[in-house]
Parts: C-alpha cells; sequence; structure tokens
C-alpha cells in the first residue's frame, strides 16, 4: 500500500517513487520535505503572489501539493519528471492543477520571488543551478533549502552564500534542517558546460555539470572501452549513456552501425547528442531521455552495452542495473549480445544468468568485470 503523505496543506497525498518497485515500499518523500512544506504553511496568504521555483524534486512530494501555486519545478532526471507527473495525476481532488515540468535550465523563465530546494549531492551541478538562476531570481527572492543532516555539506553553504546570499539554518528535526538565503549577490555565469579532454580523443568532450565522471575517463569506463566488441552490428544501444563514449568507440569498431544512446539526465543525452556530432564521424544516431530503454522498441538492438549505475538519487542499490538487464533483454533481437562491466563484488553475472539463461566471461581485473549475455 502506498504511504499517505500529510503535507501540512491539508492533503494527505498518495505519492509513490518511479519507477515503482514490487516488493519495496520505499516512500517518496523524506522529513526534509516536510519541513520545507511546513515552513511555507505557516503562512499561506504570502504564497498567492509569489512566483515559486521548485529545484531537485525526486518524486513530486514538493511539487504536487504547491501545483495550486501555479509552481514551476525543474528536474534533470526522466525518472523524477515521471514520478512528479504521475504523482499529480494520482491525487487530482487534491491538487486541481498540475505543476509545470521543466527540464532544461534554460528553459526557465523567473523571475522567481521563491526557491525550494533539495540540494544535489553533486556539487558543481548545484553551482551550475545556482549560478544560472541567480540571473532569474526576483532582488531579494528566498531561496529555502530542505536537506537532511546526514547528506548536509559544507561546499553547499559556500555556494549559496557565494551565489545567493548569506545562509541560516533552522533546527533540526526529525534529522532534516533548512538553509534559508536571501538573494543579495550580482547575477554570475555559469562555469558549466565545460570542454574536457580524455585519452585517446584529439578534441574535448562537452560535459555538463550533472554528469557521471565529469571531470575525468572513469576507470570502469577505461576498462569497458578496453573491452567493446568489434564487428558488424548494424543497431548499437548505448543504455545509460552519460556523455556517449561507449557508443561513440563502439560506433568504430561497427562501420554499419546506427547507435542509440539512452539516460535518465537530460543533460547526459544533451551531452552524448553533442558529442556524437564531435565524434561519430557522420554515423547515423538517436537519442532518448528515459528510464533504461523502458519506451525502446522490441528486438531492435543487435548490441547493447552497459555500465549500469548503483543509485538512483541516494538510494543506493541495484534496481536500476536490474531494469536495464530487462530492458535489455527485451530490445534485442534473437541471437543478440549485452556486453555489460560492473564492480567485480555486484554480483551482476547472477542476475544476469536468471535473465538471460547464461553469461559469457569476457574479461575482469581486481576491481572490475566484464560479461556477455545473449539472447536465445
Ligand atoms: C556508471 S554511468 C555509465 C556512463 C557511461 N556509459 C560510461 O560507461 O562511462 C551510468 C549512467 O546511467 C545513467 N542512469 C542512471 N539511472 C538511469 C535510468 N534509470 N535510466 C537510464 N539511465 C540511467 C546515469 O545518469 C549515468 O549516466
Amino acid at each position: 500500500m502506498t504511504p499517505l503523505f500529510e503535507t501540512g496543506f491539508g492533503h494527505a497525498l498518495k505519492l509513490a517513487r518511479y519507477p515503482e518497485r514490487k516488493h519495496e515500499e520505499l516512500q517518496a518523500f523524506d522529513a526534509a520535505d516536510s519541513l520545507l512544506l511546513e515552513e511555507l504553511a505557516s503562512d499561506r496568504p504570502a504564497l498567492a503572489d509569489k512566483r515559486i521555483l521548485v529545484v531537485g524534486d525526486a518524486f513530486g512530494a514538493l511539487s504536487v501539493p504547491l501545483a495550486t501555486y501555479g509552481v514551476t519545478t525543474y528536474t534533470d532526471s526522466f525518472s523524477s519528471a515521471r514520478a512528479i507527473a504521475r504523482n499529480a495525476d494520482r491525487n487530482p481532488s487534491e491538487t486541481k492543477s498540475t505543476p509545470r515540468i521543466v527540464h532544461r535550465l534554460a528553459d526557465l523563465e523567473g523571475p522567481y520571488d521563491l526557491v525550494l530546494l533539495r540540494p544535489p549531492k553533486n556539487l558543481a551541478y548545484l553551482e551550475d543551478l545556482l549560478a544560472t538562476l541567480s540571473s532569474k531570481l526576483a532582488p531579494g527572492a528566498r531561496l529555502v533549502a530542505g536537506v537532511m543532516v546526514k547528506h548536509q555539506s559544507d561546499g553547499a553553504f559556500e555556494l549559496l552564500e557565494r551565489l545567493v546570499g548569506p545562509t541560516r539554518t533552522s533546527l533540526a528535526k526529525k534529522k532534516a534542517r533548512l538553509i534559508f538565503a536571501d538573494f543579495v549577490r550580482a547575477p554570475s555565469v555559469s562555469p558549466f558546460p565545460r570542454d574536457v579532454r580524455l585519452d585517446g580523443f584529439d578534441r574535448p568532450f562537452h560535459h555538463p555539470s550533472n554528469l557521471f565522471s565529469r571531470e575525468r575517463l572513469d576507470i570502469g569506463t577505461r576498462f569497458f572501452l578496453e573491452h567493446l566488441p568489434a564487428g558488424d552490428a548494424r543497431s548499437i544501444l548505448d543504455l545509460g549513456c552519460a556523455n556517449g563514449i561507449v557508443g561513440i568507440a563502439a560506433g568504430r569498431m561497427h562501420p554499419a552501425a546506427r547507435v542509440t544512446y539512452t539516460d535518465d539526465s537530460w543533460m547526459a543525452v544533451e551531452s552524448a547528442k553533442e558529442n556524437h556530432a564531435r565524434f561519430g564521424e557522420g554515423r547515423e544516431a538517436d537519442f532518448a531521455w528515459t528510464n533504461a530503454y523502458e519506451d525502446g522498441p522490441d528486438e531492435a538492438h543487435d548490441l547493447v552495452l552497459c555500465n549500469p549505475p548503483f543509485h538512483q538519487g541516494t538510494t543506493v542499490g541495484d534496481q536500476i542495473a536490474g531494469a536495464m538487464f530487462h530492458q535489455a533483454h527485451r530490445v534485442l533481437r534473437p541471437g543478440g549480445r549485452l556486453r555489460v562491466i560492473g564492480n567485480a563484488h555486484l554480483g551482476y553475472p547472477a542476475r544476469l544468468a536468471r535473465i538471460f539463461g547464461g553469461i559469457e566471461p569476457v574479461a575482469r581485473n581486481a576491481k572490475f568485470t566484464v560479461v556477455d549475455a545473449i539472447k536465445r
């Protein structure tokens, strides 16, 4: 049963995570969401004439109860955008309207009077968000960040002080706390995206702020690149593509291939698009902002390449990897190959064997294992 979320605005909302998980009841809200709403509910009339922006709401706990105030909500994550939209639909009588969801920072209009922020752990992304917002805030606009104390970082305070204004904090409640900052600084320019040089490429890659291994080539990716299969695949899927380097390298080893790049992060998809334009040698390509590849066509690919994530937001686990393996099985043609890299301790081979009926080891070192699973 979906647990109810008491919003402090007189609603008890049914909120679920996205993607939903069959055997788990992980909540779609936390004490920091409750504390933020409690703060706002204490002066409801003041909300009526404010332009409100919500940033980093994972599943809709903030955007859905505040939809009635015409909020805009920004997220880079497809799964979060889907969760927010579905949770708004799930609670029509409570919310009456749906939040406007934006996934491109450039599409934020402003000027906003009030920003509710769930700060990301990635400080480069936070810096990008705050710098971008600095030209979209009304003078004196208030930013209220809700954090779980265990995820609070000094770096976030420094960025808020530098890019927004002096901060003050609330008392902690249920291990959550609020940070307040009124906008008094001058607008600043975001240092992202950046051009980053990676070994083996004569020109730099395009890297936005919320990108996996934003500053250098990840060591797992490096090992994966050393063990990509060559051949004559016609349709390659780079599942969880980040900057697209795996699909770009594989495309070069399969001259007739069309490459599809997918990621949950909009910035990642944009980055893969730009990098494919730089390095894809004119090869045809498709790009999808999606969860795993849940909306991809059945039996359309000969080769799927996957270096799965091991967390969703702050929740660590192999659920996304599992979903990616199931989707890979569905989108592969019979006889098609899924090649996966993972930390040796993660147990991907056993999981793949259950879905595909067997695996073939490809390579391993002290940290990583690369295996193939063939669709029968
Ligand atoms: C470990 S990184 C691998 C990136 C790249 N393929 C590489 O090997 O360097 C995993 C990628 O999966 C993406 N991701 C996370 N959750 C996802 C989901 N539900 N659906 C699709 N991609 C997801 C992340 O944004 C990240 O870019």
